[in-house]
């Protein structure tokens, strides 16, 4: 098949999607780690029980990344931690509104950059997935900063 079509556009975007995804995955991954650690960090039972549901949101992602990219590569990702999770409560908070904020731009473009209309509709929710999660995080750091 590929040869029928010289080095073109259309290769090109397809290497720039799965690039992407690659990234997106990484993120996933390292937000999953993060979240487990935030979640033993918080200050009281309720905001720990909605780190760890926002946890889950990201396991979510994960999978459905990780089975994109198996159907566009044949291949599995290798995952991998792309920043280091902080050790204290509110470094903490502020890291992952901050992640959760850029999640929500990086996955618009490429949702806006596809053609494909699954990968178009998967982005474009998970989009809102980082957005409610950012004023989750906005919500308790705020909190942390008044109660001080
Ligand atoms: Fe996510
Ligand atoms: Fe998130």
């Amino acid at each position: 098949m590929s040869e029928m079509y010289p080095y073109s556009a259309v290769s090109r975007q397809t290497n720039k999607l799965i690039a992407d995804i690659e990234k997106a995955i990484n993120g996933e991954y390292t937000a999953i780690q993060c979240y487990t650690s935030l979640a033993k960090m918080a200050p009281s039972e309720a905001v720990r029980k909605r780190i760890l549901e926002i946890r889950r949101d990201e396991q979510r992602h994960f999978q459905q990344f990780t089975q994109l990219y198996t159907q566009l590569t044949g291949r599995q990702p290798q995952p991998k931690v792309i920043e280091n999770c902080p050790n204290k409560y509110m470094k903490g908070l502020e890291a992952a509104l901050k992640d959760e904020q850029e999640a929500v731009d990086f996955y618009l473009s490429i949702s806006d950059e596809t053609s494909n209309q699954y990968i178009k509709e998967l982005f474009r929710r998970t989009a809102a997935d980082e957005q409610n999660h950012a004023v989750w995080f906005l919500y308790y750091f705020t909190k942390g900063r008044t109660s001080r």
